[in-house]
């Protein structure tokens, strides 16, 4: 018997802010990313006021989708990708965010992507907001922080879920909800809310203020999806880098089962429909004041997720009584007390390689919530070279894939989980997200681009397309 099931949606993933470029073109607003210079491992990305003219925002660019999707897409199509998860740019659609009338051309052109991918039966799987919030939300209101921008949210999703309604059915409201939750990067809750930090704030409590805000919007969002058409699919979508304890000690597992709640605290709300008694004490002990209005119980309740996409790279450690400097540990999501783990290799961006850790993942989210759930995010990013033959041999993405590939049909056939699909990240080479790089690649496609913003643009697969293309035909038999 096949272990997984013949509709699994095999695909790629992406986002509107890493590789449409066109950052002017259409009528398209300022976003977030735009105003992002580009860093490197170990150097923070900037964000300016404003755009600077003697600085480099690869996010302008990204590797021009914008203008070539016909040729992309028809790559998609050719490596057998049965869905493609990408996000709608908010600033093409509603280029300040406040506007009360959407800008047709962008909604134009996402009828152009759709229709491209279904010509190649190609099914799209819609991110409302992957670190797109429109700047001017985030200046001149504060992002998340405010109330009002959660309208603007809903605007931006209803105008959206209208216009392609008969068209696409999975959607999943924002990206990475959770990461934000690691707040020694300020990247962070700027991409994901719009927000940045006054120095005498704290910055946890304006972290839950904002969670409230947004965890309203995407409630809200998905009950107003399910209004304009009830065949809508509609999830969350959180990052997991589960959290494991350094030892048997059990105070090394007490402390892994706390940290995690910074995992667990957005799906919880959003497949729960309730706060976690766990974040409600904390208020409590803390003093925090978070503001509720009447009536948000009922929106959380109402509006809670189908299934549960994730991101799944790496996993963490943490070690009771150690002390790490914070920015030793910005790639194990900021703990103050996470440790390397011996057991396991890391990538060349300090990333740890733990294909068990996506199994483990898998089980620990279908028993915690029972919902079906999504791998929308998983991939290698490094450097490519290519061959003088003009072929890039990418075995180490090969080995990595096929790893967690391995792991996640174990979770299926073994442990019983309830899996819809698989889509690799960055598909082809695009913009890095925490560094801004282009040489981190993940693509199975490369792209003719370098971290300067150089390049033909050119599009060559790599030998994980043909690799690839097999599994999806083999539906996995053939790793
Ligand atoms: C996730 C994001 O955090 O990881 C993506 O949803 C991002 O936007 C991906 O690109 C990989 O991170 P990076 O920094 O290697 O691009």
């Amino acid at each position: 018997m096949a272990k997984l099931d013949k509709n699994f949606l095999w695909g790629g993933a992406l986002a509107a802010n890493q590789f449409e470029g066109g950052y002017n073109q259409g009528g398209k607003g300022l976003s977030v990313h735009d105003v992002m210079t580009a860093g490197e491992h170990g150097k923070a990305r900037e964000i300016t006021e404003t755009i600077e003219d003697d600085k480099f925002y690869p996010n302008h660019d990204g590797i021009d989708f914008y203008n070539r999707y016909k040729e992309d897409i028809a790559l998609f199509g050719e490596m057998g990708l049965k869905c493609l998860r990408t996000s709608i740019a908010w600033t093409r659609i509603f280029p300040n965010g406040d506007e009360t009338e959407p800008n047709e051309e962008g909604l134009q052109f996402y009828d152009n992507i759709i229709d491209e991918l279904l010509k190649y039966n190609i099914e799209p799987v819609l991110t409302l907001s992957h670190f797109e919030m429109p700047l001017h939300l985030a200046r001149e209101y504060g992002g998340f922080r405010n109330r009002k921008v959660v309208d603007y949210f809903v605007r931006f999703a209803e105008t959206v879920f209208n216009r392609y309604k008969d068209k696409v059915k999975y959607w999943m409201t924002f990206n990475e909800i959770n990461n934000q939750m690691d707040t020694s990067n300020p990247i962070f809750l700027w991409t994901n809310s719009g927000v940045t930090l006054a120095e005498d704030e704290d910055p946890e409590e304006v972290l839950y203020q904002v969670a409230h805000n947004e965890l309203i919007a995407s409630a809200l969002a998905v009950s107003k999806g399910k209004e304009i058409n009830p065949d809508f699919i509609i999830g969350n979508m959180i990052s997991h880098v589960p959290i494991y304890p350094y030892s048997c000690n059990p105070n090394d597992i007490m402390e892994a089962e706390i940290a995690n709640r910074l995992r667990f605290f957005f799906p919880d709300v959003q497949v729960r429909g309730y706060y976690p008694g766990y974040a409600l004490k904390m208020f409590e002990k803390n003093g925090y004041d978070i503001k509720w209005q009447e009536g948000d119980d009922e929106i959380l309740k109402n509006g809670t997720v189908e299934y549960i996409a994730f991101s799944y790279y790496m996993s963490t450690v943490v070690k009771h009584d150690e002390v790490t400097s914070v920015e030793d540990n910005v790639v194990n999501g900021g703990l103050p007390n996470s440790v390397k783990n011996p057991y396991i290799k890391e990538s060349q961006w300090g990333w740890a390689i733990d294909p068990v850790g996506l199994r483990y993942t898998l089980n620990v989210l279908y028993n915690r919530y029972q919902l079906p759930l999504f791998i929308v995010e998983n991939g290698f990013g490094t450097t490519d070279e290519f061959k003088e033959d003009g072929t890039i041999d990418d075995q180490e993405r090969i080995d990595y894939l096929r790893e967690h590939i391995k792991a996640s049909i174990q979770a299926v056939d073994e442990d019983g989980v309830d899996l819809m699909g698989y889509t690799p990240w960055g598909i082809i080479d695009i913009v890095s997200f925490t560094t801004g790089e282009m040489k981190k690649r993940y693509g199975l496609i490369h792209v003719d681009r370098d971290n300067e913003g150089n390049g033909t643009l050119k599009r060559t697969k790599k030998n994980s397309f043909y690799w690839f293309n097999n599994v999806i035909k083999t539906n996995g038999e053939e790793l």
